[in-house]
Parts: structure tokens; C-alpha cells; sequence
């Protein structure tokens, strides 16, 4: 042990970051995230860490850090890249590493949990990630649901036209503004930890996201209309400095990568429930929730596939991505 020491000493002062640290023999993982506690990904990130300490007896110590705590989801992204901290959990942000990353939220592309589920667990997912390790420095390990993305409005809105003009915020993510784009709103691109001041404030009209987020943040206080449009499903997933992942023993690699298949599977099966429990608290917090009619709708399903224009500019395989959801509805 000493001379382990004396070694990450040495290394430490020589900047290298990716070694993980040890306290008392114990391995210490930490991961970051962008959602409060009690969120699908809080809850995916601390199962997760639960499976890997009980697998490994306590011999890795995964520290669970949600709600921006290590900083916006940029920040850790990088700190994850650089191996400062070993995991971190997040959606499409990384498509501004390797594009075909925002094909795991390709707009109204599904038909329900189950169909998203299923291509997720299949070849869709190996193909969007084909090439992402070698590109990011980063290994994506799972891929689960935070929800299908509505509406919240200060306005009420009953069709496409009512979505036109209003100054929404969205992700920093190039398919987000093209979808804002492609519905005549002026995106507002901006951090998740950045809504709540900007809807108290009252520099943005309203945004999209999933129940989770409208019922945690309790957007429906201050835009209390909830359009129904699911025309997004969030999938974030976990990933792992590339340089930590590989210098796992096979034994322990298999049981991280083990302790993410389970987390996930553990997400998706909560997440038609998070969507039942959401409604009603929405209703009795003053919400008032939109159910888009049939021409709405079709005007939505042609807006998100204006978006596909995106991959057939940035993604060489996005073709038989699209085509690989076909097998699994
Ligand atoms: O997967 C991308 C998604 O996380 C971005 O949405 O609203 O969580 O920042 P938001």
C-alpha cells in the first residue's frame, strides 16, 4: 500500500488525472448529474452505485453527485472526458462530440416506452454509439427514459400556430434549436439548472420538458399550460472515462457494465408510472394539461421530421439508424 501511495503521489504531481483515487483500500468512483433527487436520472445513478458496492463487497466506493453539484452538465462532461472525476450521467449534450448521439432523441420518432425500450436494448443503440468511445474519450454504457418531452406554456396553447413566436428555452443542443427552429419559436438556449431563474424572471415563455422535470421544478407554478406533445423522448444514459473503463479487471468491468444494464432496466420500468403520478400532481397544483388535437399533432410529427434533415447532414449512418427502430415496434 505504501508504495501505491508513493506512486499516486508521483503521478498526481505529474497531472495524471485518470488514475482513480483509494481511501482506506477502497476505490472511489464518482459520478455526476444534471437532476434533483428522486428524478429517473438520480435514481439510475444511485442503483447503479448501489449494485456495483454490493457486487464488489464494498471494495469501489461510488459517490453519487445529482442536481448539478460538480457543475452544468458541460462542465462534468469535461471533467468525465479528462478522467477528474470517472462517470458522469447525461443526454444529447454529447452529440457536440459525435453527432449521432442526438439520434437516441430523434423526434417523434416513437411510438410508445415499449418501442423505445426495445430499439435501445438493441441494434439502434449499438449503431448510434458505434464510433462515440473513440471520439469522446467516453464509453456510454446504458441508455434510459427521464420521459417524453411537453410543453409548458405561461399561455395556453391549442395549436401549432399558439407555439409560434413564443421565446422557449431549450437545451444547448443543435437538434433542440432545430426543432424550435422548425416550430417558428425563438430558442433560448440555456443550462437545465439555468430554468428555474429564467422562468422566475420571466426572460422565457416556457420550454419542453419531461413530467419529471415539470413536476420537480414545479414549472407548472408559473407556466402552468402542459401541452401534451410528447414529441422527444429524454434518453440519458451513464458514461465512463474510457481510460478508468478499460483498466478495470474483466471481472470488474463485467460487473459495472452488469450494474448499468440493471439501473436502467430498473429506470424503464418506472417510467410509465413517474408519467401517471405526474399528471395528477400537475392537476393539483393548478396545471392545466392539453391534449393536442389530430391536426396539431400531424403538424408536430412534420416539425420533428424537418429535424431529421440534421442527421442526413451529420450522421453517415443515420439512415439505417432510423431504419433499425423499424424491427422493434
Ligand atoms: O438529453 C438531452 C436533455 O437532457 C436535454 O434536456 O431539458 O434536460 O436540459 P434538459
Amino acid at each position: 500500500m505504501k508504495r501505491r501511495i508513493l506512486l499516486l503521489s508521483a503521478l498526481a504531481v505529474l497531472g495524471a488525472a485518470t488514475l482513480p483515487t483509494y481511501a482506506a483500500d477502497k476505490i472511489i468512483v464518482k459520478i455526476a448529474g444534471m437532476k434533483p433527487d428522486g428524478e429517473p436520472e438520480t435514481v439510475g445513478m444511485k442503483l447503479f452505485a448501489k449494485y456495483v458496492m454490493e457486487a464488489t463487497k464494498g471494495r469501489y466506493d461510488v459517490r453519487v453527485f445529482p442536481n448539478s453539484q460538480l457543475g452544468k452538465e458541460d462542465a462534468y462532461i469535461a471533467q468525465t472526458r479528462r478522467g477528474i472525476i470517472q462517470m458522469c450521467a447525461t443526454g444529447t449534450q454529447t452529440s457536440s462530440l459525435f453527432p449521432a448521439m442526438a439520434m437516441l432523441e430523434t423526434p417523434m420518432l416513437y411510438d410508445s416506452l415499449d418501442h423505445a425500450h426495445r430499439a435501445m436494448n438493441g441494434e439502434t443503440f449499438k449503431l448510434i454509439n458505434k464510433g462515440f468511445a473513440e471520439k469522446s474519450g467516453m464509453t456510454l454504457l446504458n441508455a434510459f427514459p427521464l420521459g417524453f418531452r411537453h410543453f409548458y406554456t405561461k399561455k395556453p396553447v391549442n395549436s401549432i400556430d399558439d407555439l409560434k413566436g413564443l421565446r422557449m428555452r431549450v437545451p444547448n443542443i443543435p437538434l433542440y434549436l432545430e426543432f424550435a427552429k422548425q416550430l417558428g419559436q425563438s430558442g433560448q438556449p440555456m443550462p437545465f439548472a439555468e430554468v428555474p431563474a429564467a422562468l422566475d424572471q420571466g426572460t422565457i415563455d416556457g420550454g419542453d420538458s419531461p413530467f419529471a422535470d415539470i413536476v420537480a421544478l414545479k414549472m407548472y407554478e408559473i407556466t402552468p399550460n402542459i401541452t401534451l406533445s410528447g414529441h422527444i423522448l429524454v434518453i440519458h444514459g451513464l458514461y465512463i472515462n474510457n481510460d478508468f473503463y478499460n483498466g478495470l479487471s474483466p471481472e470488474d468491468r463485467k460487473i459495472f457494465d452488469d450494474a448499468a444494464f440493471r439501473s436502467a432496466e430498473d429506470v424503464w420500468k418506472m417510467a410509465a408510472d413517474v408519467e401517471k403520478k405526474a399528471i395528477e400532481e400537475i392537476t393539483k397544483g393548478g396545471g392545466r394539461i392539453v391534449t393536442p388535437d389530430a391536426a396539431f399533432k400531424a403538424a408536430l410529427r412534420k416539425a420533428g421530421e424537418g429535424t431529421w434533415e440534421l442527421f442526413a447532414k451529420t450522421v453517415p449512418n443515420y439512415k439505417e439508424i432510423l431504419d433499425s427502430t423499424l424491427q422493434y415496434r
